[in-house]
């Protein structure tokens, strides 16, 4: 990537000093290592006791800040090296290359880069695949139109172990996220599987993201400003930095510190509105820097197509707790946002606040 394209100068409406790491009331560290090694349900059993401190901090987390770091969380630091190296490696193929496996209006899935599609203005290029494959969607965004469809990963010739390494990681990570589904689930005072059967036929998607050095770091953003969609995004990143939250008890921008061997979790829009907004999906943005690149991998967890998106009756009080959203169908949801993306038809996006209740 050249110059800095008029199109990619973003709307940085300010930028506020950002404030780095734990001494200045950051981002929740938890260890987990007291579930990594087995199932939490049957953890649960013999130490509600000990796991009950656990759950306490993750539920702290979500409420106060919808981000935390976790370390010590079952995922072999050998197989993300791996990963980092076949991501890296992939990047680095010429274009013409990476671009025989590009992502098109039928299949989201695949490669692109930001200066070829057509007004992006995040500065950076993308390789997504899904977590099961295939993975069954709505063929269309049209609410009235029943029919599915499959989406098949496309993975390149090279380098050739990609996809088993990607593979492998796909089964590690998704572990992972169902075990902090769990926890979430037993902070909100439901039962630790209560939100499992939403998954059984997951659109997960993971997304490898390389941000290359930008010339004019100050007129671009890796990514802008945005939330997640989906349930849960568990991401790694480099040690390079630039993911920033916005800190919700000032909205100040708040870098968030790369940890050696941890992953970054935060709350999406589907657990704001199944929690009718006990936890909230929280803005977040990647600020790009002019020497070096950087490498990030997030982790999707999105339920199944057919799931019907509200707040859940257990957290719903018609007097004291009223539902805050209408239901949504998730698989519509997800490729309403997708085609609008693809096309980039100047809307605005769709937004879960699109399903609130005015009060
Ligand atoms: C995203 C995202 C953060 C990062 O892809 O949704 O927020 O650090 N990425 O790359
Ligand atoms: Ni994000």
């Amino acid at each position: 990537m050249g110059e800095v394209d008029p199109a990619f100068v973003q709307a940085i409406e300010h930028r506020p000093k950002v404030i780095t790491g734990l001494e200045a009331g950051g981002i929740p560290l938890i260890d987990l290592s007291l579930i990594s090694s087995q199932s939490l349900e049957d953890y649960f059993k013999d130490h509600s006791q000990a796991i009950s401190g656990v759950v306490e901090q993750i539920g702290g987390a979500c409420k106060d800040w919808g981000f935390f770091q976790v370390i010590n969380h079952g995922v072999s630091s050998d197989v993300r090296k791996r990963v980092e190296k076949v991501a890296k490696v992939f990047f680095d193929l010429p274009l013409e290359e990476k671009r025989k496996v590009r992502r098109d209006e039928v299949n989201p899935l695949g490669y692109y880069d930001t200066e070829h599609t057509k007004n992006v203005r995040d500065w950076k290029e993308v390789f997504d695949f899904t977590v099961l494959d295939p993975t069954v969607i709505p063929l269309s965004p049209e609410p009235d139109d029943q029919r599915v469809r499959e989406m098949n990963n496309q993975w390149p010739n090279y380098p050739p172990d990609l996809r088993d390494v990607f593979e492998e990681y796909c089964r590690a990570v998704e572990k992972l996220a169902f075990k902090l589904l769990e926890l979430i689930s037993l902070s909100l005072g439901l039962p630790p599987k209560r939100f499992n059967d939403f998954f059984k036929d997951h659109t997960s998607f993971i997304r490898l993201n390389h941000y290359p050095p930008c010339p004019s770091p100050h007129l671009a953003l890796g990514v802008g400003r945005h939330k997640d969609g989906g349930a849960l995004t568990v991401l790694t990143q480099d040690d390079v930095g630039g993911l920033e939250v916005k800190r919700k008890t000032d909205g100040e921008w708040i870098r968030v510190k790369p940890i050696p061997d941890s992953y970054i979790i935060n709350v999406g829009d589907i657990i704001q509105v199944w929690s009718n907004d006990r936890y909230e999906s929280v803005e977040h943005r990647v600020v790009v820097n002019s020497e070096r690149e950087r490498f990030s991998i997030p982790f999707f967890f999105n339920p199944s197509h057919y799931v019907m998106v509200k707040p859940l009756e257990e957290l719903v009080d018609k007097e004291k707790q009223p539902a805050k959203y209408k239901e949504y169908n998730w698989g519509k949801f997800f490729t309403t946002r997708k085609l609008s993306n693809f096309k980039k038809l100047g809307v605005e996006n769709l937004q879960i606040s699109h399903f609130k209740i005015s009060e």
